[in-house]
This record gives C-alpha cells, sequence and structure tokens, in this order.
C-alpha cells in the first residue's frame, strides 16, 4: 500500500492575467518508511512537490493520495522543515519545540512536553540554549533547532525543503550523520521527502531519489545501501560512484538542455 501517492497531479500558479504551469502530469508513490529524495535545477517544481505533499496546496488537476485516501489540506500527522529557517523569532528555542509538540500533543502537561523538549535539543547537540531566541544562535543552530522541532513532534510524514541547504558544509555534515542517527533510533518508521540540491546527501540518506525535470519526475534512481548507514563505507564502493556518476550525467544533460547549444563564457 502505498503511504504517498500523486496521481497526474498539475499544478498551476495563478496570478492577476497570468498563469504559470509548474508540474504537469506527476505521478509516483511512496511506501511506508522509505526515505525518497527530490533533485533536479533550480525552479523545476521541488519546493510545489512538497507544498502539496505538506497540503498547503491542492493540485490544480489530478489527485494526492495518503494511505490510499483522496488529501486536502494539511494534518497534524504531516511535518515539514521549509526551505528557510522557519522559527518564531519571539520564541526562546525551548518554547519554539514546546510549541511544535503542543500541537499534536494536547493532553500533555506543560512539564513532560518541556521534557521532550530538552531530550529533542539534546539528540541535535544542542544541550544548554533552552531560554536564547533565535538572533542569538548561528545559522546551522537554529536549522538544528528547526530540525529538533520537526522530530520532537513525531510525524508520520516527514518533508524537508533543503534542510542543510543554508549551513556551512561541516555542519552539514554533523547534520546528516544526526538525522541519519535519528531515524535508525526511532521505533515506527518515518516516511520522508527530501528536497536537496545534493547528490550525496540525497544518497547518503535515501532508499530512492527523484529526478526531477520538465515539471515531472524524470528519472528514479533506487539506493540499495544497507542501514545502518556510514558515509565512509558507503562513499568508498564502487555501486555509490557508480551511482553519483548516472545521476550526474542527469544533471548535466538537463543543464546543457536548458542553456541551449550556445557556448558559455565564463
Ligand atoms: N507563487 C508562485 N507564483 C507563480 N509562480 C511560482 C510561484 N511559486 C513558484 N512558482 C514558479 O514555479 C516553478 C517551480 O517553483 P518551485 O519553487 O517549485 O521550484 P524549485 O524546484 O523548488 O526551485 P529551487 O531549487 O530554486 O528552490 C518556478 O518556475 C517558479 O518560478
Ligand atoms: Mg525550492
Amino acid at each position: 500500500m502505498a503511504k504517498l501517492k500523486f496521481e497526474n497531479v498539475y499544478l498551476e500558479y495563478h496570478d492577476k492575467n497570468d498563469y504559470y504551469s509548474a508540474l504537469e502530469d506527476v505521478n509516483f508513490e511512496i511506501k511506508e518508511g522509505e526515505f525518497v529524495s527530490i533533485i533536479g535545477s533550480s525552479g523545476c517544481g521541488k519546493s510545489t512537490t512538497l507544498s502539496i505533499l505538506s497540503g498547503l496546496k491542492d493540485p490544480t488537476k489530478g489527485t494526492f493520495y495518503i494511505d490510499e485516501k483522496e488529501s486536502h489540506g494539511t494534518s497534524i500527522n504531516r511535518a515539514v522543515v521549509f526551505q528557510n529557517y522557519s522559527l518564531f523569532p519571539w520564541m526562546t528555542t525551548k518554547k519554539n519545540i514546546s510549541f511544535g509538540i503542543k500541537q499534536v500533543e494536547k493532553h500533555k502537561s506543560k512539564k513532560e512536553i518541556e521534557k521532550i523538549a530538552k531530550q529533542y535539543l539534546n539528540a541535535v547537540g544542542l544541550d544548554g540554549i533552552d531560554n536564547k531566541y533565535p538572533y542569538q544562535l548561528s545559522g546551522g543552530m537554529r536549522q538544528r533547532v528547526a530540525i529538533a522541532r520537526t522530530l520532537a513532534m513525531e510525524p508520520e510524514i516527514l518533508l524537508m525543503d533543503e534542510p542543510f541547504g543554508a549551513v556551512d558544509a561541516k555542519t552539514r555534515v554533523v547534520l546528516q550523520d544526526m538525522l541519519l542517527e535519528l531515524l535508525e533510533r526511532g521505533n515506527e518508521k518515518k516516511t520522508i521527502v527530501m528536497v536537496t540540491h545534493d547528490i550525496d546527501e540525497a544518497i547518503l540518506l535515501s532508499d530512492r531519489v527523484f529526478f526531477m525535470a520538465d515539471k515531472k519526475i524524470a528519472k528514479e534512481f533506487q539506493v540499495d545501501f544497507a542501514r545502518p548507514r556510514n558515509r565512509q563505507d558507503i562513499f568508498a564502493t564502487s555501486k555509490y560512484k557508480e551511482l553519483r556518476q548516472e545521476i550526474m550525467s542527469y544533471f548535466y544533460k538537463d543543464v546543457k538542455e536548458n542553456i541551449g547549444n550556445e557556448e558559455v563564457v565564463l
């Protein structure tokens, strides 16, 4: 049974006198517990796909299903890490995380909620910053808080739009490893869809990689590495090098087609 399914999905953005077609006939199925990454050139429709998966937008045409049932609007079993940091600037770190938990655990006491918030702050390596405001944190720290807040809600479906896009290379590695570890620690397997520009990140974390081009999923890649995964072991294999090469060749082909046959002078 598919956890998430797009059937002939189209999405058009409408302005006053104009419209833009961002997705055209997108079809895919994602199983429960699967981790899928979406990659592709800027503007190809990745965030748009995620906004339908999150329920923030409905398809203009076609159907989006969750657990084989037609889905419209948002629900508390789905949580999103947005492309830009999405913390409330007027709330401390602890309050930001507690706010997320409160949305899904309405019956829990303040004390219980704060305990969970602390556990997740600890899990992302941020002990002792509970009372700091987002402006007092570095970009990488803010993104860790945003991830902690989303994971603390224990969503069935986790949607992430370039969650590590705005952090430096070293922090990115730390956050990827943290995510791998957190996913393996959980009791229930979450269904995850992540948008990324980083092919290594997509391979390291995912079970499947969707390559988007021409407003649809142009190609799917299966990533058959056993879990728990270790970056050094995976990156050393010839299987990884071949897969990376294959995905790269799709990227280059797409870029070439987009810039036409004109010679690029740098
Ligand atoms: N609100 C909007 N109104 C009109 N067009 C939009 C709107 N949002 C996005 N688009 C257009 O839809 C297309 C897909 O946008 P989307 O944000 O999904 O791209 P993306 O693949 O996430 O790109 P990036 O990698 O740059 O984040 C783009 O051409 C964009 O200009
Ligand atoms: Mg985007």
